[in-house]
């Protein structure tokens, strides 16, 4: 039999640390393609030891670096990008990592003849949903050029498929949250804010009147996605990775309050916001991976505060 090989991109980072002890179970070898601008050393060290995972340190906007990590790969997982703050406060990079080099590492995986490539794109392809819960055939809006160019990425990978064969599935990951998540994180530090506070015996302050929502999803769940998309019979989709439950920020700072165990209410900020909310259609993730989410936004978030605590 032959040995199954990810290239897997960005994958000394937050979401790929849940998703690589998968992949090593299901006998998977990695081979991390990471310019380790955010990746975690010591956790790719430990991985390390086990023989099977090994690290390029590589930026993916050198196409001649990506080809050659791509060679004897079976399989690809393109997570490698800069975030949506980075990307308005700086698009040339952002434009620059994201659209060269998704190109790179799609046109790489389609030269190889790899079996399947898995793409984290991003339920902020949608920009403001103009109905809940978000369906993929829904209409796109991305709004800043990292949302454009996970918008892009999608329709080279079709432009892929149809020129050279190449078998992809788009997982669209809503809010992503768990441990190993960094403070900073775009729309998820809204979180970790809130704990602070809470630990510190301070209310959660919520500007308005809290109704914005997320649809928030365990990286453990999402992990299995990638595994389950990296895998399934059927491909060539844009795929909702989410819970399909809208968690406003006002329910939230409650589950958040419970979780830490400390008696306040949260103190409500009055000001105009604009209140956008996000739940996804998951019935595809459900028919086409096989996949449901098991952890609940108030499980979650309960072993988040017990793990950082
Ligand atoms: N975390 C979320 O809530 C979320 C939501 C939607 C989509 N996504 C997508 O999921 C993927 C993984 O996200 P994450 O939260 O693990 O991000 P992360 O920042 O923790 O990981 C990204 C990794 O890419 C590496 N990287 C950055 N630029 C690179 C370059 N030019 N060449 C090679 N490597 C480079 C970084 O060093 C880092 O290790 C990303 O594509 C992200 O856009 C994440």
């Amino acid at each position: 039999m032959s040995v199954k090989t990810v290239l897997f991109t960005g994958g000394a980072g937050f979401i790929a640390g849940h998703v690589i002890p998968l992949l090593l179970e299901r006998d998977y070898r990695v081979r991390i393609l990471d310019n380790m601008t955010r990746g975690d050393r010591e956790r790719v060290a430990e991985w390390e030891q086990t023989g099977k995972v090994e690290l390029v340190e590589r930026d993916v906007r050198y196409g001649g670096a990506v080809r050659s990590a791509m060679t004897g790969c079976t399989h690809v997982i393109h997570f490698a990008t800069v975030s949506i703050n980075k990307s308005i406060a700086d698009p040339h990079e952002s434009i620059d990592i994201n659209m060269t080099g998704n190109h790179n590492v799609f046109a790489a995986a389609a030269d190889e003849g790899v079996q399947r490539l898995v793409f984290a794109s991003s339920a902020s392809v949608y920009g403001e949903p103009e109905r809940l819960p978000m369906h993929e055939d829904d209409q796109l809006r991305p709004l800043t050029p990292y949302c454009i160019s996970k918008r892009a990425g999608e329709d080279l990978l079709g432009f892929y498929q149809r020129h050279s064969g190449l078998s992809w599935n788009a997982l669209r990951f809503f809010n992503v949250y768990g441990p190993g998540q960094k403070i900073e994180a775009y729309y998820t530090s809204v979180i970790n804010h809130f704990i602070e506070r809470l630990r510190a015996g301070l209310p959660p302050v919520i500007d308005g009147k809290g109704e914005q929502s997320m649809d928030f999803v365990h990286v453990h769940d999402l992990a299995r996605s990638v595994v389950c998309a990296l895998e399934s019979e059927q491909a060539n989709l844009p795929i909702n990775i989410g819970t399909g439950v809208d968690t406003s920020i006002a329910t939230l700072a409650k589950i958040l309050i419970d979780a830490v165990g400390v008696d306040v209410q949260p103190t409500f900020n009055p000001r105009d916001v604009l209140v956008s909310r996000r739940a996804a259609d998951i019935s595809r993730a459900r028919e086409v991976l096989g996949w449901v989410p098991e952890i609940t936004v108030e499980q979650g978030m309960t072993d988040l505060v017990r793990a950082s605590g």
